[in-house]
């Protein structure tokens, strides 16, 4: 049997794609259990969503406190949990250099654009209102850029003419909710290195 990784997922809204995960782990297409869920907003809806499946959520706000404390309390927090991967899911945060180190390679992120296209905020509308064909999500792992880590997987969504941002976006997340599992089950069963910035699968 494959040994359950233990994940924490940090987000910070809706929660959509922690969903994902959940019922892909649920399932057993990904080996690995959720064992905390982390926002740094408390009123996140996906902190509910969390809780309603039985995993464990805490609000952990960011606001008001200096980033290394803010930081410190997650880490602890992730730590008493056991979970050696981190999942960002959703985490309107850039994490500083030191919690980088804490998981190497370990920390998961996925942004709704093709990267290294329109990294940031509000990607889906960057990408619909430039005017690409094709856009899409990327799953990548964390560096200490703001969407700038090595490419796992990427899943691509054309783009139509009648196409608001919005409608755009949403056609995108559909894809995000396969993605992200799919490229979590890959890190997890495939052996795979680093080439360069390169994920390469054997
Ligand atoms: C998703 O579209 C995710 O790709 C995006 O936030 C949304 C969260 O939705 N993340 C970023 O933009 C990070 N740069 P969710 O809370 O329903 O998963």
């Amino acid at each position: 049997m494959e040994s359950m990784t233990r994940l924490a997922v940090l987000l910070s809204g809706r929660g959509s794609n922690f969903v994902a995960i959940a019922d892909a782990c649920a399932r057993g297409e990904v080996p690995a259990e959720i064992v905390l869920v982390v926002s740094n907003k408390p009123d996140a809806p996906g902190l509910e969503r969390a809780r309603e499946r039985g995993i464990p959520a805490v609000a952990i706000p960011g606001k008001g406190i200096p980033r290394e404390e803010h930081e410190r309390l997650v880490i602890a927090a992730v730590a008493e949990a056991g979970a050696g991967w981190v999942c960002l899911a959703g985490y309107m945060r850039l994490l500083s250099p030191s919690f980088i180190e804490r998981f190497p390679q370990r920390i998961v992120n996925i942004h709704p654009a093709l990267l290294p296209s329109f990294p940031g905020l509000e990607a889906q509308h960057q990408a619909w209102a430039h005017g690409v064909k094709v856009s899409g999500c990327t799953v990548h792992l964390v560096d200490t850029g703001c969407d700038s880590g090595p490419i796992v997987l990427q899943r691509s969504v054309s783009v139509r003419n009648d196409d608001t941002a919005e409608i755009l976006a949403d056609r995108i997340l559909e894809q995000e909710h396969v993605a992200y599992p799919a490229a979590l089950r890959m890190l997890l069963t495939r052996p795979w290195r680093l080439e360069g910035r390169r994920v390469v699968f054997e």
